[in-house]
């Protein structure tokens, strides 16, 4: 990875505005001073997301998100640092080369950080190679072996393990001194989860006798395995933990393959084992979310490939209810859903399906997937037995919400014409149900209203808190003169809430080394709590505020508080069995408190 100098920092923050980059992603609206709109980092139907074009900052009032442009590309494109920089740089058409390429000698922490994810990187690829030709050595050997018969079983060619990297680990050979051997240290083995130390010290393997499936990013590195026990024995798999280069719902596993493929749509599955043969019987579209439900973050990695999904999850309770969960996720990052029926019941999952039936079969199945509105109706209709009145209302009911749903108002009409004449009901009925359904919505219109905004922000931040942010707000009103006095009396461990103080601790230190009236302190900030922060502190508006008067009273919060805390310590401990001269002390110094805070009220 490339880490540029500082300026670029500064130059890409100018060239790219806020307003306009998030615009790509997000409908905004102009709201007053700011823009307003649908959260891209969790689902809501009233907007909470807000970006303001004077600080050149978004934050969502609903899920805490905050930044810049560059944590705003982090987030969304799910991309570290320096490549966010990289891509806004490209988008700007800014000139790369002059700026020089430095590592970060003024940041020891995040280079560290950087420096573990490049570690585990190579670590897992050193591992995934170990697994790997541990498997193949199995294959090539002679006579009986249960690795052998299982994979024989499930009828992975050496094709498809080589292109999967599928691997074994046979746990015989401790990997903790394999990968000493490789120069790797105890805490990176440890960090990627691959090496356990229990409470007592002794050092163990994550993954023995499994099966061993690498899951690579789509940069077609390896981030974390999955391991598959040979028999029936439980867990059926085991999995990395998350870590520094591993969350669970960012990723699909075989997207890295898929994305190399022209593809037309994606058909996301439930299991390595479902992607796997999917992929092998030419289904090269195929990805899997590794048994989780959806998230958001995998709905914009697709949409990044192609616009049409078609969903084929575990035709059990739960592998249907989870589909519906997906759909709803998807349909709202406007993809074009179908969902795969397997025609046969005798088969749990596409896997079994291929193998007892065949991939042309199973084109077939796909061919005729079902699109989300349907899936919804043919759902409702299994839960309710059509032929008693009472339910049939129940379901026209049902069938009706269904359809308020649909956007495009010839593609309403053209399901209820169908579902009228499937379930032999007039479209009467329905339309009238639709009707008054869509005249509801369209008086629920989303109206902006920052005023409950910003009751929503006072309720997730308690006083004491808002308290400590004053102080930070303050010193980014630019007035010397405050700046120097909360410098000058406050003091970081007088600051309780955690991230608050380390932006405190953070202004420290860049005062020394600049002047902060002058910087872009929110692009110095690297660590995503403190962007937060900083950012939430950012929306207060002290422009009308008498920031005198709040200084003093920011100030004077603070001694009390201060004065509170010693003389519960000295209450406690006068409560204890002390010695006389001792209580005689803390009674002067608490009488001297006393004084000090009726002066203070
Ligand atoms: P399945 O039980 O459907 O597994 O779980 P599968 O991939 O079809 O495997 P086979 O065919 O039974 O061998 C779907 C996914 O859920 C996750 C795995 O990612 C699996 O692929 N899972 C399942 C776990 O993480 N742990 C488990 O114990 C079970
Ligand atoms: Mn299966």
């Amino acid at each position: 990875m490339a880490y540029y100098s500082e300026d670029l920092i500064e130059e890409v923050i100018s060239q790219n505005d806020i307003v306009e980059v998030i615009s790509e992603y997000v409908q905004l609206k102009k709201s007053g001073r700011n823009y307003m709109g649908l959260c891209p980092f969790h689902r809501e139907k009233t907007p909470s997301f807000c970006v303001s074009m004077d600080k050149q900052i978004y934050k969502c009032f609903g899920c805490s998100e905050g930044g810049n442009v560059i944590s705003f590309i982090m987030k969304l494109e799910n991309l570290d640092f320096w490549d966010s920089v990289e891509l806004l740089a490209q988008r700007a058409h800014i000139d790369l080369s002059r700026f020089e390429v430095r590592s970060f000698s003024n940041n020891t922490k995040l280079q560290k950080k950087e420096d573990l994810k490049e570690t585990l990187f190579k670590l897992n690829k050193e591992v995934g190679i170990y697994y790997h030709n541990n498997l193949i050595e199995i294959l090539n050997s002679t006579g009986y072996n249960e690795v052998k018969e299982y994979v024989k079983k499930r009828k992975f060619d050496l094709n498809t393990i080589k292109r999967f990297g599928i691997g074994y680990a046979n746990g015989k050979v401790p990997l903790y001194n394999y990968l000493l051997e490789k120069g790797f240290s105890k805490s990176e083995m440890i960090a990627s989860g691959i090496i356990m130390e229990n409470s007592k010290g002794k050092i163990y393997d994550r993954f023995f006798s499994r099966l061993m499936f690498p899951i690579f990013d789509i940069r077609d590195r390896i981030i974390a395995f999955g391991g598959r026990v040979l028999d029936n024995s439980l867990p059926k798999y085991v999995n990395s933990p998350e870590n520094e280069i591993y969350f669970k719902g960012k990723n699909l596993y075989a997207m890295n393959l898929a994305k190399k493929e022209k593809l037309d749509n994606i058909i996301i599955v439930e299991g390595y084992m479902d992607a796997i043969a999917l992929q092998k019987s030419g289904f090269k579209n195929a990805v899997a979310s590794l048994g989780t439900a959806l998230t958001e973050n995998q709905a914009r990695l697709i949409k990044k490939y192609t616009d049409n999904v078609i969903i084929g999850y575990d035709q059990d309770g739960a592998g249907q209810d989870a589909t519906m969960r997906g759909l709803d996720i998807l349909a709202a990052r406007k993809l074009n859903v179908k969902v795969l029926i397997l025609d046969k019941s005798d088969v749990k999952d596409p896997d079994e399906y291929i193998n007892k039936y065949g991939p042309e079969r199973l084109k077939n199945c796909l061919d005729n997937s079902i699109s989300l509105v349907e899936f919804k109706v043919k759902k409702l209709e299994k839960s309710i037995d059509i032929n008693n009145i009472d339910s049939k209302i129940k379901f026209l009911t049902g069938v009706a919400d269904i359809m308020a749903k649909i956007e495009n108002d010839i593609e309403r009409d053209l399901y209820i014409d169908k579902i009228a004449r499937k379930y032999d009901i007039g479209t009467g009925p329905i339309i009238k149900e639709v009707e008054k359904r869509l005249k509801k919505a369209s008086n629920d219109e989303i109206v902006i209203d920052m005023q409950s905004i910003n009751r929503k922000m006072q309720l997730v931040t308690n006083i004491r808190k808002r308290q400590e942010q004053y102080i930070i707000a303050l010193i980014l009103c630019k007035d010397k003169k405050i700046q120097e006095e909360i410098f000058d009396k406050i003091k970081p461990e007088d600051i309780h809430d955690e991230n608050v103080r380390n932006i405190y601790n953070f202004l420290i230190d860049l005062k020394n080394n600049f002047d902060i009236n002058k910087i872009d302190i929110l692009s110095k900030v690297r660590d995503e709590e403190m962007v937060k922060e900083l950012t939430e502190i950012m929306y207060i508006d002290l422009s009308m505020s008498d920031r005198n008067k709040l200084f003093h009273d920011v100030i004077k919060n603070k001694n009390k508080e201060k004065l509170f805390l010693r003389r519960d310590e000295i209450l406690k401990r006068i409560s204890e069995n002390i010695t006389s001269d001792e209580k005689e002390i803390l009674n002067f110094e608490l009488n001297q408190i006393v004084v000090e805070l009726s002066k203070l009220k």
